[in-house]
């Protein structure tokens, strides 16, 4: 069915005006004002309204093993909290163990989604070990469509990889022109600073950011920085948390090595004090990188304004409180690691970041959809408001009032991180490829109609 979108204010990373929007057969097909309805057509008036290119997502977990445990959304509940939050599209980073073979893996994450996400979807696929056999299946699985790898330089024994490995995997991305998205933290450190902190009887989730200072993660940007140097690959550091790892990544950018950086709305509305609550609760807000100090927010939000952090992200990874987060009683290295923020990003984004004037229009807009459409090859398919596009859009109210809480959340979890904290705005309406999925903020879309969004390798 047609739908026509009246008279909203379209906010795109570079431009702002007011017009109808007309979508038929899944994209947009016309912008101009006084378009008339189409027999059949449904119209929305979104008056009042801004109108954002749907946001895209670009590092969350849904399926994921891990730390002895399962997350615990599933593609069914976690697409319904991206898209009552506005998010149309979210790359997941598909996680095997060192032991699985990757093709099997990549199918069994793509068979989870697919007939289950109702909104669009693709992939990075994990590097977690590296071999003549795993070559042949990268090499396959980029064929089919994914255009970007994932590596761990922290959790050693587990997801993380060798020197040798990071080696191979980003020589092996450059000669197939993928982009590397990586976590940079140094596993050796934390290992021995967890030994250490263990022996001496602390361990509650307070010591897990002791465990991982700020120079931990900030030596791993740099190492990564150095490998990206000697063989001239593309890669994203995920989930930059502070202002020693930034500086490392601008170094690195300043000699040239090619790199996108991306940090999460966790890092600039939590902070240390939240993972050193008491009665455990500090267990809610461990993930990795830590929360770090407050300082290091103003210096994320600039980096967003200025450009120098390409992209803000959700590493959305639920874990609950009564069971999951409670393996770590008495032994903070067995926290599950994560938060989960999928279905609040944007608000909180526009509200901490809009309202508060600390980003603009289109600074929020690019730096939480467009630019992740164009680093990983989406753009203008995703990420854009023109003719051609996909119509994945998001009639946004910004006189909407109301409070995060965990009782109206649509993640499958016990407990939301934000809680209590007041938006100032919300989407109203938003559309998968034409058809609408959120009404009234409330999820009335088609539950199997995400679809697996194949990209090009060497689209810079
Ligand atoms: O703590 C985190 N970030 N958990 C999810 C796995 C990862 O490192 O991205
Ligand atoms: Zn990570
Ligand atoms: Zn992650």
């Amino acid at each position: 069915m047609a739908l026509l979108i009246k008279n909203g204010e379209i906010v795109t990373g570079d431009q702002r005006y007011v017009s109808d929007i007309f979508c038929e057969n899944e994209t947009i097909s016309r912008i101009d004002k006084n378009i008339p309805a189409a027999p059949g057509a449904e119209v929305i008036d979104a008056s009042g309204k801004y109108v954002f290119p749907g946001f895209i997502d670009p590092h969350v977990h849904i399926h994921l093993p891990f730390m002895g445990t399962f997350a615990k959304d599933t593609h069914a509940s976690a697409s319904r909290a991206a898209l009552v939050g506005g998010t149309t599209t979210f790359i997941e980073m598909a996680c095997p163990g060192r032991a699985e073979k990757p093709l099997e893996a990549f199918e069994l994450w793509l068979g989870k989604a697919q007939g289950q996400s109702a909104c669009d979807f693709t992939f990075h696929m994990g590097v977690s070990r590296y071999d003549d056999e795993a070559e042949q299946d990268f090499k396959e699985i980029v064929k089919r469509g994914v255009s970007s790898f994932k590596m761990f330089l922290a959790y050693k024994g587990a997801l993380g990889v060798t020197d040798e490995e990071l080696f191979k995997g980003l020589r092996l991305a450059k000669k197939l022109g993928v982009i590397t998205t990586v976590h940079c933290e140094n596993a050796d450190l934390i290992l021995e600073l967890q030994k250490q902190f263990l022996a001496e009887g602390k361990t509650g989730p307070e010591y897990h950011y002791l465990s991982r200072p700020p120079l931990v993660e900030a030596e791993g940007v740099h190492h990564l920085m150095t490998f990206s140097e000697m063989l001239g690959a593309h890669v994203y550091i995920v989930h930059l948390s502070c202002e020693e790892s930034l500086a490392e990544a601008m170094r690195g950018s300043a000699r040239g090595v090619s790199v996108w950086v991306e940090t999460l709305i966790q890092y600039l509305l939590c902070d240390k004090t939240d993972a050193e609550r008491a009665d455990f609760e500090g267990a809610k807000f461990v993930m990795s990188p830590p929360l770090r100090e407050k300082r290091n927010q103003p210096v994320l939000w600039n980096g967003l304004k200025k450009g120098f952090i390409a992209t803000l992200a959700t590493d959305h990874a639920p874990f609950d409180f009564a069971t999951q987060k409670q393996m770590g009683r008495g032994d903070f290295t067995k926290i599950p690691n994560g938060i989960p923020s999928l279905e609040d990003r944007i608000n909180l984004y526009f509200t901490h970041g809009v309202k508060r004037g600390r980003i603009d229009l289109h600074q929020f807009v690019n730096t939480a959809s467009t630019h992740a459409a164009k680093i990983f090859g989406l753009f203008p398919r995703k990420g854009a408001i023109q003719p051609g596009s996909d119509a994945d859009l998001v009639v946004y109210d910004p006189k909407y009032r109301g409070r995060i809480s965990a009782r109206t959340q649509q993640m499958n979890l016990d407990y939301n991180p934000f809680e209590g904290m007041k938006i100032e705005g919300r989407p109203d309406v938003v559309t998968v490829r034409g058809k609408v999925a959120v009404r009234d903020g409330k999820f009335v879309g088609d539950q199997a109609r995400g679809q697996f969004l194949k990209r090009e390798p060497n689209h810079f």
